[in-house]
């Protein structure tokens, strides 16, 4: 895993280069430097690896996932959304170049995102970056991060007379798997995958999503931040719509743990190390605060 992220990390590197005006590219890359898991592009890398896809086609792809992803963080930290004042560990992006910019440069973000996969894909077909950028489009805009993002901002202090448990899933299902789900499928794409292995690895991607929130919205409750470099206890003074406010917190321990076991169920024949890596990782730190 570690050579993947070193290889994202240069590339993401090499990608941004600081121009006029400065404090646009200084604020892109601000955080997009600070020291987060990559997980997904490592896995939109490993995807097209165990599919015998060349690493080097799916870089630029798993770099603008990275993008899209520290987009998603730098709105989802202003005062209009959760009002976060840290992030990775560090003032969040507003709080360092101002609201105005940290705007802006989520705007950047977005749209350099395309830009990097299609200027800098090397070996794929011009429908293999149609596809991706169609695939990016939809998980980015509002039938993805929007759409979630929208309703998970709804739901805050919402009396529900039903319908609560739908809800969340669609907040979890748009925000958080949508963008896990872009990072196998563009690995899929770059590897050139059949329909059917792209079906697997998006059930995987899928069931990994929304582990993943389940995961954040527990760590939100009981870790700390030193552990997660961000405020802890936001959801429940936010009144949050979470998987642990709605389900408790054994509830919501017990359904990530069995999402991560589905999929070790589809991904354990691939034999990848990275993947086992990345499920350890949920499990052993969930295991870790709640046991
Ligand atoms: C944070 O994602 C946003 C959620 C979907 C919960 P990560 O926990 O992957 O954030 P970084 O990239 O490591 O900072
Ligand atoms: C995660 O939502 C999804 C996005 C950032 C788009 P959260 O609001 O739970 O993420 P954190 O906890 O701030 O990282
Ligand atoms: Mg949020
Ligand atoms: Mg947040
Ligand atoms: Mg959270």
């Amino acid at each position: 895993m570690e050579t993947l992220i070193k290889l994202v990390n240069q590339k993401l590197d090499e990608y941004i280069e600081i121009k006029y005006p400065k404090t646009i590219f200084e604020a892109m890359k601000y955080t997009l430097s600070l020291k987060g898991k990559r997980l997904r592009p490592v896995m939109c890398l490993e995807t097209a690896k165990i599919l015998g896809g060349n690493i080097e086609s799916a870089l630029p792809a798993a770099c603008a996932i990275e993008m899209l992803h520290v987009q998603s963080l730098i709105h989802d930290d202003l005062p209009c959304m959760d009002n976060d004042d840290f992030r990775r560990g560090k003032p969040s992006n507003h709080k360092v170049f101002g609201e105005a910019a940290a705007v802006l440069a989520g705007d950047a973000l977005i749209t350099y995102a395309i830009q990097t996969i299609i200027e800098q894909s090397k070996n794929l077909s011009d429908s293999q970056i149609l596809n991706m950028v169609l695939e990016y489009s939809k998980a980015a805009g509002v039938y993805g991060i929007i759409g979630g993002q929208i309703v998970d901002i709804e739901s805050e202090k919402k009396h529900f007379e039903d319908g609560k448990e739908k809800t969340l899933y669609y907040i979890h299902l748009k925000k958080t798997a949508s963008l896990f789900r872009l990072a196998v499928k563009l690995g899929c794409i770059a590897a050139n995958a059949s329909a059917d292995t792209t079906i697997e690895l998006d059930e995987f991607a899928l069931g990994f999503g929304l582990a993943f929130q389940i995961y954040d919205d527990i760590m939100d409750e009981i870790s700390s931040f030193e552990e997660m470099g961000k405020t802890i206890g936001k959801d429940k003074s936010a009144q949050k719509l979470t998987y642990t406010t709605l389900y408790g917190l054994d509830n919501a321990k017990n359904k990530c743990f069995e999402l991560i076991k589905k999929c070790h169920d589809i991904i354990d024949k691939y034999e990848s190390n990275v993947f086992e890596e990345i499920l350890g990782m949920v499990e052993h730190r969930l295991e870790a605060r709640t046991n």
